[in-house]
């Protein structure tokens, strides 16, 4: 299912003459932030591409993904193994994050409880419960991959049910998962569920710059770069991207609305180097 889904997805992308030459930009200033040189930046992103077009002949999607990601381990940046420089840029990614959604939260009292659905590696769960003084935050994703060091408890579940009861959480942040999910709206509704009403939650998504196929599919070809090609893993990318303005209406038909304050929609622009894709930020509180 999965790789049917990114086959479709990326046939529609890579055949498409005005998506590769803006994607293949984006993959050239993500392998440059990594530390590349831009000629070598230039050489891979090409090969990657010419990959991933030609994947049925090279022994399809996955076969290729794992070719790719182990072409890595022979390359070093500045003298220092690239997988080595990888993972540390991305763990910085959790601090740009957090202190996105940590503003927002800041109302919580010693005790009170803050869950992060779809937690990925728990870097932003820890990071978030390091700066709330006495809240606990737990983390619920559909994988299991908790990154070392990480002291919150992280729960894996089926993407369907938590498993907490109603209304357990004070709080909650859910970043960058939703455009990874088809339905979309039964895990909302799972958050609504477990959140108390009138508490915050914290969206980050991540959304084209504009209507229409272009910027989709390019939005779509850096996701799937980010995720499954500089990650050796299994992340699902469906591509179930919103307009900005289309978000509000879904937060609100499962009970949620835009939090009573200034700032409850943001465009924060291209604001990570590792990932040059549009995201946004939407405060919200649960419906009383
Ligand atoms: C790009 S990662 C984001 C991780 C983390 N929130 C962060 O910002 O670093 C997307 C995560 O969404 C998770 N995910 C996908 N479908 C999900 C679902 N239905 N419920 C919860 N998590 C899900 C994936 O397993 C993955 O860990």
């Amino acid at each position: 299912m999965k790789t049917k889904v990114m086959n479709g997805l990326l046939q529609t992308a890579l055949s498409n003459p005005a998506v590769v030459p803006i994607a293949d930009v984006k993959f050239v200033s993500i392998l440059c932030a990594i530390g590349l040189p831009k000629s070598q930046a230039q050489s891979l992103s090409s090969d990657i591409i010419n990959q991933l077009v030609n994947r049925e002949t090279n022994g399809g999607l996955v076969v290729v993904e794992k070719r790719i990601f182990a072409s890595f381990g022979k390359i070093t940046v500045s003298g220092k193994p690239m997988l080595e420089v990888m993972r540390r840029k991305f763990s910085d990614r959790a601090y740009i994050v957090c202190e996105q959604v940590l503003p927002y939260l800041k109302h919580l009292m010693p005790g009170k409880k803050v869950v992060d659905l779809g937690c990925g590696d728990g870097r932003v769960s820890d990071l978030v419960q390091m700066g709330l003084p006495g809240v606990i935050v737990t983390g619920y994703d559909t994988e299991l991959y908790k990154a070392p060091g990480v002291a919150v408890d992280i729960y894996q579940y089926d993407g369907i049910q938590t498993g907490a009861f109603d209304r357990t959480y004070d709080g909650g942040i859910i970043t960058n998962v939703l455009h990874h999910t088809l339905d979309k709206k039964m895990v909302l509704r799972e958050l609504a569920r477990i959140i108390k009403p009138g508490g915050r939650v914290v969206v980050l998504e991540t959304v084209p710059s504009e209507p229409g196929q272009v910027a989709r599919s390019v939005t779509f070809l850096v996701d799937y770069f980010y995720n499954r090609i500089l990650h050796d893993s299994d992340v699902n990318v469906p591509g179930a991207f919103e307009l900005a303005k289309d978000w509000p209406l879904l937060f609100e038909e499962v009970g949620f609305d835009l939090a009573p304050i200034r700032d409850n929609v943001t465009d924060l622009g291209i604001d990570q180097v590792l990932v040059p894709e549009n995201h946004y930020r939407f405060v919200l509180e649960r419906r009383g």
